[in-house]
């Protein structure tokens, strides 16, 4: 285990991808803006040095350095997580390949898949992420989501990830929900992680961000080519800010859990919610995989009120829940997912527990719930 390795978790993130302190330098680099760079009249382009802002800049190999180090894999940024997983898919499927997707995982990558995998000659096969999993004989490619978004389901990666390399298949796992302080899915046995940055990871609302994790030396190789060539990377501002904001992921999911353990517990327990998911409830499905795998347990809660018109009564009446899309951020959200395409109840919310006072949450979030209580659903 290296040095940075036995730190806690708040050492690690405040330090990780900084540089050796330079007397007279910045403490913290700021963005390297820069869409050329000056080259050598003599030599021209010499590899390790910087030349064009698509395939070089700085200030992301800071953060793949930060992201890297807590993922424990070569890390490469990009523009959005969608990117980061188009570019997997991408690079890994050719036609007549047949991948494995979450049925209940973010309904973008699915989407995705099938309307321009599929035409290109790759099977894409549907699997609920609590399986159970079909043989794999024949899959290529493996993509995990666990916890799935929004169902809050998990699987047992180390268990699937075997199942899926005794027939070959490269596995991924997408780790959005979790953060890499919340498990860490190489570790597990996954072959690359796939990543939104754009939620907890920066968590402050302000970025769009995503990242590819992997230890395959060659397959990171083919993904930064793929980045390179299509161009989907982040700016340098974002990327330092995502640096800036990574920091604090530590104190920002401490409390964003704590949120969410006194919040889930008072749904539980409320007449106007009709069912409840957190893995940390002990009578959740997830809770047995999610304490054996994860090392702390996400802000993000799903629960069922009557249906449309009783989620809007909920929110109107919160004065510390927003209605918005996305989830990890510092400020409390509720999204009603059908609104989006989910195939699940009307009435389903996604709640993400920011970072405010608990007892403060908890008691807006209560009289709330009896204002969606006294709704007559059309
Ligand atoms: C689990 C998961 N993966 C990937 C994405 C896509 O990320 P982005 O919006 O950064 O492209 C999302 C977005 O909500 C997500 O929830």
């Amino acid at each position: 285990m290296s040095e940075a390795e036995s730190y806690g978790d708040g050492t690690r993130v405040v330090r990780a991808g900084l540089p050796e302190p330079e007397p007279g330098e910045p403490f913290r680099p700021g963005p390297v803006l820069a869409s050329v760079f000056a080259l050598d009249p003599d030599t021209g382009p010499v590899p390790g040095r910087d030349s064009y802002g698509r395939p070089d800049n700085p200030t992301w190999r800071r953060l793949e350095a930060a992201i890297g180090e807590l993922e424990g894999g070569e890390c490469l940024t990009f523009a959005t997580g969608m990117a980061a997983i188009s570019a997997l898919l991408f690079t890994v499927l050719r036609p007549g390949d047949t991948v494995v997707l979450p049925a209940d995982g973010y309904y973008l990558t699915r989407a995705f898949a099938q309307r321009e995998l599929t035409p290109r000659g790759v099977t894409v096969r549907l699997v609920p992420t609590a399986g159970p999993y079909p043989s794999f004989a024949g899959v290529r490619l493996v993509l995990l989501e666990s916890p799935a978004n929004p169902g809050l389901d998990v699987c047992d990666i180390a268990e699937v990830a075997a199942a899926a390399h005794a027939h070959g298949a490269v596995v991924a796992v997408d780790n959005t929900t979790a953060t890499p302080l919340g498990q860490t899915p190489l570790a597990l046995g996954a072959d690359v992680v796939v990543a939104s940055g754009t939620k907890a990871l920066t968590g402050h609302s302000d970025v769009l961000l995503g990242y590819v994790a992997c230890r395959d030396a060659a397959l990171v190789e083919l993904i930064r080519s793929w980045r390179n060539a299509t161009g989907g990377i982040p700016g340098p501002v974002d990327a330092w800010l995502a640096h800036r904001s990574l920091a604090t992921l530590d104190l920002r999911l401490a409390r964003q859990s704590e949120n969410a353990a006194a919040v889930a517990t008072l749904l539980a327990g409320h007449p106007a919610v009709r069912s409840v998911r957190w893995p940390g409830l002990p009578t959740d499905p997830s809770t047995v995989v999610a304490s054996r795998q994860m090392r702390r347990l996400p802000g993000v809660v799903t629960f069922e009120l009557a249906g449309p018109a009783a989620v809007a009564a909920f929110v109107r009446a919160s004065r510390l829940v927003t209605a918005a899309t996305s989830f990890g951020g510092l400020h409390t959200t509720a999204d009603r997912r059908a609104q989006w395409g989910d195939d699940v109840p009307a009435g389903l919310v996604r709640l993400s527990c920011g970072i405010e006072t608990t007892a403060d949450l908890v008691a807006d979030i209560a009289q709330a719930l009896d204002a969606a209580a006294r709704v007559d659903e059309p």
